[in-house]
């Protein structure tokens, strides 16, 4: 493996998209392949098995039980523990943290909600930049098919409008250590380029 080149407390990435574009297969295949040279890596994910994420977690079939604002602040909570308890202990300790979901989730999903995504991402300052977001995207349609023929319902957060309305949103972020990859192609050459993203945090000129 190349040498690094910036030395590290540990290393945090971020895997975004809509639903359906495959973030938890590419999380374990890129999890297996650091494991495999060594690296300890802890996968995770957002909502989490926390009170607020099994809170979250019956909103799916029932979303209109509590107000925007409320189910944001559910999201900000469920966030706050998982940073507290999971991801700072982990990246004090050197370990490289993938999770599949973060900040900007809550910025596309409930900005698409009928809230201010700019203001989301200035609430969640309290959270841990990460050095790498993986963002796959993936035409909306495409997406919902994918749900569908998992013989997965749609989910309150699902409904094409509104994954339309988080796509776009997703596409209006524009942060440095985002890395936009297109999800509809195969999922070998998916991981491929992901693999390409982790490397180039290290050895950005070789890329
Ligand atoms: P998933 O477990 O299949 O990724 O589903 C989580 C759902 O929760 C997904 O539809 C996106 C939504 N979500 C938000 O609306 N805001 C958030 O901050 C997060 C982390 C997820």
């Amino acid at each position: 493996m190349r040498k690094r080149k910036v030395s590290r407390k540990g290393l945090l990435i971020a895997f975004e998209g809509i639903d359906g574009t495959g973030k938890s297969t590419q999380i374990k295949l890129l999890a297996d392949w650091l494991r495999a040279q060594g690296e300890d890596v802890l996968e995770t994910r957002e909502p989490t098995d926390s009170a607020y994420g099994r809170r979250i977690r019956e909103l799916y079939v029932n979303r209109g039980a509590c107000t925007p604002e409320e189910e944001l602040e559910l999201f900000i909570e469920d966030r706050k523990l998982h940073v507290k308890e999971l991801i700072r202990p982990a990246l004090n300790a050197g370990r490289i943290v993938l999770t599949d979901r973060y900040y900007y989730s809550t910025a596309a999903y409930q900005g698409a909600n009928g809230l201010d995504a700019k203001q989301i991402l200035q609430r969640n300052r309290f959270a841990p930049q990460p050095n790498l977001v993986i963002l796959l995207t993936m035409p909306p349609e495409l997406s919902a098919e994918r749900i569908s023929s998992r013989g997965g319902q749609l989910n309150a957060f699902e409904q094409l409008d509104a994954l339309r309305r988080v796509s776009e949103l997703f596409a209006s972020f524009s942060d440095p250590w985002l890395r936009r990859i297109d999800a509809s192609q195969p999922v070998s050459s998916v991981q491929e380029q992901i693999r390409h993203a982790w490397r180039d945090l290290f050895s950005p000129e070789e890329s």
